[in-house]
């Protein structure tokens, strides 16, 4: 399958920023895991980031063209009130998952409200990185 995984503003910064929330393994350890868990169950996977809310469109809008067949996305804080990014995702009919690695709903109330998960197929909350690889065995039909 070709497998697509998006993040958002400040995740390369994983293992720097705030290591009591996010944890101390830093944004390429992510990119190993998730590389390493496509090669070996067979799928095709880009990962992408960026801080830029247009280049999240721009990337999901080619997941489109590419015939991507799964988006994992962790918006960042995007999340909270990026509509330009729901309507990104609105636009395509690609299975989404939204992943984040704390659990928003044990922190800060403007971090309760996503407004992109109604337009994913699936949500996974404060699970970890691992919430990634879960997200990666929906996409692939594993689980
Ligand atoms: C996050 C949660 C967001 O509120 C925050 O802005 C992030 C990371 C998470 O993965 O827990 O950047 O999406």
């Amino acid at each position: 399958m070709k497998l697509l995984v998006i993040n958002g503003p400040n995740l390369n910064f994983l293992g720097i920023r705030e290591r009591g929330i996010y944890g101390t393994e830093d944004y390429m350890y992510l990119t190993g895991l998730l590389e390493k868990k496509a090669i070996t169950e067979g799928h095709d996977l880009e990962v992408f980031q960026s801080n830029c809310e247009g280049e999240i469109i721009d990337k999901i809008q080619a997941a489109y063209h590419d015939k991507v067949d799964g988006i994992i996305i962790n918006p960042g804080a995007y999340t909270h009130y990026s509509y330009a990014i729901r309507d990104a995702l609105a636009s395509i009919e690609v299975p989404v998952i939204e992943v984040h690695i704390s659990n928003v709903h044990r922190r800060e109330e403007f971090r309760h409200v996503s407004v992109t998960a109604p337009v994913c197929t699936g949500q996974i909350v404060g699970l970890g990185l691992r919430g990634y690889l879960l997200a990666m065995d929906y996409l692939t039909g594993k689980v």
